[in-house]
């Protein structure tokens, strides 16, 4: 009785806890089912804007078609400086950069571009769901598949569970470089069973066969040698793309790296509808965002984050020489994880175009308004006021914008950035605005300069500085540029990216 008294206050509290654990469960409110048209329109009340001018169409005989002439190009004479702080001062010093101007871009592009990561993100457990031992290409590798699960007791109605399949060289001697890709997940080439393990399938196999239908047995005898199943080549020839190159993985491989397969709709799908659900939505308990809320490129590139605190647990991998690669809108994606996350070492930057490595202010293809159009949900919701033509704050338009994207490259310095680019004749469309990139990175190269890298300040002026040749280089030093001959694709740099990302890590693979 006495210890049932003196743990009574003790009982009471748990007890408490658990009835309030319970009445927020059921109080939690349902996840909100918009449509993305709803989403937007949503946002769009948050900020008073009624109305947003409408993008230019990508296809180059409409009557709205984007612009292509070079000569209007450059409506804003001047981007935002990134070695002058917001009160006028001149960044002179790495100090000055690190401690003071960095973080004024980090906080304006998290404020107006691509949204605050929240601060109350839970946790992530990753676990190896299965080993598989392969081959990419003639390298045998080992491959784990990860899911890693997010704690959702906040809001269990939603549920994030992300997919990363690692990559390592089976033979390798010490721990390897790692390029994350975003993409599908899943092992790349899964063991088949051969040998006898193959024979005892297909004897099973004819077995069921002639429990369902026994006068498949004159079938049979009269086919001896034909099994059920057949084993793939062990050994496959070179795949080689459109562009005459090896599958990116094959090359990976074959130099002694690993990768990593992450899933970005794993995190966070690619649409607005979703924005109440994957991890934006958990956060938020299925509710709509708020202005300052993260959007999908931020999401995808936390996701990125949290697959490399995996890596830094897995003995298999360098974790101090994790890149992230991607191409398109993940080309996007894997240019906001490097300038956001200051742990990973390397990026490949493959045809980003706006909202990625192209200068917002420029006006060529794909223009701010397809970021506020469209493909809203990428950014945060804030950065629709770019958009905007007609709202309570008037109007606003790309030159508003207090950063840009020589700003966002500039965050990855002095880490090694590979910007690259294909060509618009094998599909690498103008859209893209090669050149906005070009003269972003150019630009770029004063802060990588001040840190004491090299980058592409040797091309003088962004402003007036001549592209290089198609397939030059890569061109600069640790900021670096290629622009290759084909396509929309980032394989035919990939060789390139490793054998310069080699050169500065001092990596040769002891195989
Ligand atoms: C569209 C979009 C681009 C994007 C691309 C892609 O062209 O406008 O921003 O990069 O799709 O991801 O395929």
């Amino acid at each position: 009785m006495r210890f049932l008294l003196r743990r009574l206050p003790v009982v009471l509290i748990l007890a408490g806890t658990q009835l309030l654990l319970a009445q927020q469960e059921s109080s939690a409110p349902p996840a909100v089912n918009f449509t993305a048209e709803q989403d937007q329109q949503n946002m769009m009340e948050q900020l008073g804007i009624k109305a947003l001018r409408p993008g230019p169409s990508g296809n180059e005989n409409a009557p709205n078609h984007a612009n292509y002439e070079e000569s209007k190009a450059n409506p804003y004479p001047h981007v935002p400086d990134p070695l002058t702080l917001n009160d006028g001062e001149k960044v002179t010093t790495a100090q000055m950069w690190w401690e003071k101007r960095r973080p004024e871009i980090v906080e304006m592009y998290s404020k107006y571009v691509y949204g605050f990561v929240p601060r109350n993100v839970p946790k992530v457990k990753w676990t190896v769901r299965a080993v598989d031992r392969e081959m990419i290409g003639f390298t045998p590798v080992i491959a784990k598949d990860l899911v890693g699960v997010v704690d959702n007791s906040s809001y269990p109605a939603i549920s994030v569970k992300m997919h990363m399949t690692l990559v390592t060289p089976a033979n390798a001697k010490s721990p390897v470089p790692v390029l994350i890709m975003f993409g599908p997940a899943g092992f790349p080439n899964p063991n088949e069973p051969r040998g006898d393990d193959l024979e005892q399938i297909n004897d099973a196999m004819k077995k069921l066969l002639l429990q369902q239908d026994p006068s498949l047995a004159q079938v049979f005898a009269n086919h001896p040698a034909w099994e059920p199943f057949n084993a793939s080549p062990l050994f496959q020839v070179p795949q080689l793309n459109a562009d005459g190159d090896p599958p990116n993985q094959w090359e990976l491989a074959a130099a002694g790296w690993g990768f990593a397969l992450f899933d970005p709709a794993s995190v966070q799908a690619d649409n607005g509808a979703g924005l109440t659900r994957g991890i934006i939505g958990l956060v938020n308990r299925g509710q709509p965002r708020t202005p300052e809320d993260w959007g999908a490129l931020r999401a995808w590139a936390w996701g990125a984050g949290r697959a490399l605190d995996y890596l830094e647990t897995d003995p298999a991998v360098d974790a101090k020489h994790v890149g992230i690669d991607g191409v398109s809108r993940y080309g996007k994606a894997a240019l906001v994880t490097m300038a956001f996350d200051p742990r990973f070492s390397m990026v490949l930057v493959g045809s980003s175009g706006k909202g990625g490595a192209t200068l917002l202010r420029r006006n060529f293809g794909e223009a701010v308004e397809s970021l506020t159009g469209g493909e809203y949900y990428w950014m945060a919701g804030n950065f629709m006021k770019y958009g905007a033509s007609d709202a309570s704050f008037g109007s606003m338009n790309p030159g508003d914008i207090p950063v840009d994207a020589n700003e966002l490259i500039a965050l990855c310095a002095p880490r090694l950035t590979f910007i690259s680019y294909g060509i618009p004749e094998k599909g690498d469309a103008k859209w893209l605005d090669h050149e906005g990139s070009f003269m972003a990175t150019v630009d770029a190269s004063r802060v990588f300069a001040l840190l004491g890298t090299k980058g592409l300040e040797s091309f003088g002026d962004y402003r007036t500085a001549k592209m290089p040749a198609v397939n030059e280089g890569p061109v600069g030093g640790e900021l670096a540029w290629r622009q290759h001959d084909g396509g929309h694709t980032d394989a035919p740099n990939m060789k390139w990216f490793i054998q310069w990302a080699n050169k500065s890590m001092g990596y040769t693979p002891q195989q």
